[in-house]
């Protein structure tokens, strides 16, 4: 399979897949409309989903198939835990601070500080607070509704796979998943309740990983080149790791949407 069979066909698994093109329950949330049990019950499953990304993450460097990868996937990592991103070429200069309103969105991890503050889960627990949450509510396992789980361990599974070309096509995937406009649609429907209900609400952690999407959907393109030319690279795995990892992605997002058509919710 050539890069140009390969994009063809990418286009038919990524692009046109019902949770890229057509996310219920975003575009419902996206009106504002979401009560304060449904905003702090997307935030729980959103935490559990991003806490345990973490350990799926790491799972994705220890598999490395390259010191590329390895290093790009702990870009992300140690991100992740609280390392700020600095522009590269000035190193060692002191961060503006470490909350996601001040901190970088582009740079390298590399000589820069860890702050424990700059945690991506701190800000979560951060912007729970005024909905009443607190660090125990937040993150943890048991707190994972069926589905939220289910996309938590297909993150491990595929994302985190030890074959580099399945692991590869989930990562495509899910960038292709994350670029696509969810976060915009969470930020239009937080904001509407910030305004109605909740004005202490601080948006930084949804306004902060918006911004890096919008930079990596500028750079993906030349992604699928490098594929491909990973020793051994087999690309009926590379689009069955993207399309059972968006499987995972939609079954997250279905089960928020039946939460809010049944009524239930974390807390
Ligand atoms: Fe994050």
């Amino acid at each position: 399979m050539d890069v140009m069979d390969l994009r063809s066909a990418v286009d038919e698994v990524v692009f046109h897949h019902p949770v890229v093109v057509d996310n219920a329950y975003t575009k419902w949330f996206s009106k504002g409309e979401a009560t304060g049990d449904e905003v702090r019950h997307l935030t729980v499953q959103f935490s559990v989903f991003s806490h345990l990304f973490v350990e799926a993450q790491l799972r994705k460097v220890i598999n490395a198939a390259d010191l590329d990868t390895y290093r790009a996937g702990k870009e992300i990592l140690m991100n992740e835990l609280g390392v700020v991103f600095r522009p590269v070429g000035r190193a060692g200069q002191a961060q503006p601070g470490v909350d996601p309103e001040l901190v970088s969105t582009e740079g390298t991890v590399e000589a820069s500080r860890f702050r424990f503050a700059a945690a991506h889960f701190e800000w979560l627990v951060r912007f729970g607070a005024p909905l009443g949450l607190g660090f125990a509510d937040l993150g943890k396992r048991h707190q994972g509704s069926e589905s939220t789980l289910f996309f938590c361990d297909e993150l491990l599974r595929i994302y985190g796979s030890e074959d580099a070309s399945t692991a590869e096509g989930a990562s495509y995937a899910v960038e292709h998943w994350a670029a696509a406009g969810f976060w915009k649609e969470l930020i239009g429907g937080l904001t509407a309740f910030k305004e109605r209900a909740c004005p202490d609400l601080n948006l930084a952690f949804w306004t902060w990983h918006d911004k890096v999407e919008d930079q990596h959907a500028a750079h993906t393109a030349d992604e699928l080149e490098e594929a491909v030319q990973l020793p051994g690279f087999d690309g009926g795995k590379f689009l069955a790791g993207a399309a059972d990892m968006l499987q995972g992605v939609k079954a997250f997002w279905d089960g928020l949407w039946d939460d809010h058509l049944h009524g239930r919710t974390s807390i």
